[in-house]
């Protein structure tokens, strides 16, 4: 089938403004909209530029506005979109270059939480150990694959782009809740701050967009109750 592609485009040296240019693609059903954007590079426009990597929905690097939802370039088909696609960058994050988005304060956010295990108590002589049920608790916030898709469709965060966002409350979720980890507190210090969870007003975008089907609002919800029960 024959399946029309807008994207738009804007290349700093070139344009003053973003602007949509549109593509005719010869595609499968089962394609997935990184391979009509591998079609338009390498048969059409070879300046046309994009992230990604694994193109198996694991490293995060391709997610982008894709018919109005955030989604991942390697995960959508053409099946579920139709013959008419429009492909436009991650919203409110600054862009670089046509489907490339700046993503320094995203990460610098997700750096804020301490995403990583903090131990204060000496290691013991072997492992630290964790129960299944221990385990469970944060299974869910260690799918993040940090795409950004959530954080960027926030409108939270557009009105407030101080706001830490989805991706960074749930990857301090991961840790706050790991038995084995002793950081805590400074994390629900952290998130306690204006830009930090109260700024999430419920609107559930995130949670449409996560490709990894991750539950954020509930995440969002148990780091605040445990910020409610620690000042309480
Ligand atoms: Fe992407 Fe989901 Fe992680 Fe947000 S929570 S960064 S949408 S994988
Ligand atoms: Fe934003 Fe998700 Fe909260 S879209 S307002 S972080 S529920
Ligand atoms: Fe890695 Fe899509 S290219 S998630």
């Amino acid at each position: 089938m024959q399946v029309e592609l807008r994207i738009l485009r804007f290349d700093p040296e070139r344009d003053t403004a973003p602007h949509w240019e549109a593509y005719t693609v010869r595609a499968e059903p089962m394609d997935r909209v990184l391979d009509l954007l591998h079609k338009v590079k390498y048969e059409q426009d070879g300046t046309l530029t994009f992230r990604r990597s694994c193109a198996h929905g694991v490293c995060g690097s391709d997610a982008m506005l894709i018919n109005g939802r955030n989604r991942l370039a390697c995960k959508i088909r053409v099946d579920q979109l139709g013959r008419r696609i429009t492909v436009a960058p991650l919203p409110g994050l600054p862009v670089v270059k046509d489907l490339v988005v700046n993503m320094d304060g995203f990460f610098a956010k997700y750096r804020s939480v301490n995403p990583f295990l903090v131990t204060e108590t000496p290691p013991p002589a072997r492992e630290r150990l964790q129960s299944p049920a221990e385990r469970a608790r944060f299974d869910d916030t260690t799918k993040c694959i940090l795409c950004g898709a959530c954080t960027s469709s926030c409108p939270s965060f557009w009105a407030q782009p101080g706001y830490v966002g989805p991706a960074a409350i749930v990857n301090a979720h991961r840790f706050i809740f790991d038995s084995r980890d002793e950081g805590g507190e400074e994390r629900l210090e952290i998130l306690a701050d204006k830009d930090g969870v109260w700024r999430c007003r419920t609107i559930f975008n995130c949670v449409d967009a996560c490709p990894r089907g991750i539950n954020i609002t509930r995440a969002i919800l148990e780091v605040s109750s445990a910020i409610v029960e620690r000042q309480g």
